[in-house]
């Protein structure tokens, strides 16, 4: 079996190391491994089937002879690092938001636009972890009955914004004193709608990022859709609650049949018996689950959902092997 080497930047990380969690347990041919990271993790020791690896500080130098290398070290390090990696021969699955809005890189969720893997020029990008989890879930529905138009309101995990957020939740639920203060206001028996920076219009990053990249996924450019971003407390996986207008008219017992064989998706969805997605079923997961489907009585053709999945493995280390996976299977046809 041909093994492929890798290299995974941001290592040391919550995505780089479910990357390596992931990447054993879906038992990638691993070839050659190495974990990069700033210089302050040089040395850290992290075991991978069994073996263990150190550290190395990210250069350029560093960057030659990989079939893939996965980048989640944060936007700066991606936009100076992958374009390096990339002309060095590596495919680069870019974690960050710095190429997903360009035309000439690929965006893709394997359940939804695998065909794209092949169009790459040495980038692609994982999409955002909110946009991942609703897309996974509208997209047979959209194949079916045509979405109009989403009101999308998240409900998002702390994990969301990488190890020192967890920490001040942590710092801040033991009332001991803060490492590191990671949002601008206390996340632990609170909750804000602010995700990444403001803009001027009032929306936030996170909430443009579900917009635009939704619709380049679903390679609708026109799709109306509306998203209003929350962080909240939780650990295991972000929650969505999803407003669609169809264009056509639908039973909501076909949606449940065309959802419980969607690929990806579980459906989990007896309300009678507390039967609902949440991130504690959802953490260390792949699956998107959805549940408290019911028509919206206001509006012809109206569907609320209530979508659940595990932000650090859908949302990013799962999709980002699923990718490399589905290149190396449509390579080799
Ligand atoms: N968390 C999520 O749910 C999620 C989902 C989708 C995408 N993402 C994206 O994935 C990326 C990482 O997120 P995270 O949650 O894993 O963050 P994190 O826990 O803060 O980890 C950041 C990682 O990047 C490394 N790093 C930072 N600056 C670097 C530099 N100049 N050179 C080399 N390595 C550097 C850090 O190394 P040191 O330990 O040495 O500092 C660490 O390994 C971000 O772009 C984020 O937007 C995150």
């Amino acid at each position: 079996m041909k093994l492929y080497d890798i290299g995974i930047v941001g290592s040391t990380g919550l995505v780089g190391r479910k990357i390596l969690e992931v990447l054993e347990q879906r038992k990638f041919p691993v070839g050659k491994l190495h974990l990069l990271a700033t210089e302050k993790s040089i040395g850290t020791q992290i075991d991978f089937k069994g073996k263990t690896y150190f550290v190395e500080k990210l250069t350029a130098d560093v960057l030659s002879g990989f079939d893939f290398v996965f980048f989640s070290a944060g936007g700066p390090v991606s936009k100076e690092f992958a374009p390096i990696a990339a002309q060095k021969g590596a495919l680069v699955i870019d974690n960050s938001s710095t190429f997903r809005m360009e035309d000439w890189v690929p965006l893709v969720v394997p359940e939804v636009n695998p065909h794209k893997v092949l169009k790459h020029k040495g980038i692609i990008a994982n999409p955002n972890c909110s946009t991942i989890q609703m897309v996974v879930a509208l997209k047979p529905l959209h194949d079916k009955w045509k979405i109009k138009r989403i009101i999308v309101s998240t409900y998002q995990s702390v994990t969301g914004a990488g190890q020192y957020a967890v920490d001040q939740l942590e710092d801040e639920v033991h009332k001991v004193p803060m490492r590191k203060q990671k949002f601008p206001h206390q996340i632990a028996y609170n909750c804000f709608p602010h995700i990444d920076i403001f803009y001027e219009d009032g929306y936030t990053r996170e909430e443009l990022k579900m917009v635009n990249e939704t619709r380049k996924i679903m390679e609708e450019p026109a799709l109306k859709i509306t998203a209003t971003c929350v962080r909240i407390p939780s650990i295991g996986g972000h929650g969505e609650a999803i407003n669609i207008e169809f264009e056509k008219p639908f039973e909501l017992e076909e949606v449940k049949k065309v959802l419980s064989s969607a690929p990806g998706v579980v459906l989990q969805d007896d309300p009678m018996q507390n039967i609902y997605p949440m991130p504690i079923w959802a953490h260390n997961r792949d699956e998107v689950f959805v549940g408290r489907l019911r028509r919206d009585e206001t509006i012809k053709n109206g569907l609320n959902m209530w979508v659940v999945s595990d932000n650090l493995r859908k949302g990013a280390a799962t999709n980002a092997v699923q990718i490399a996976e589905e290149y190396i299977l449509r390579k080799s046809v």
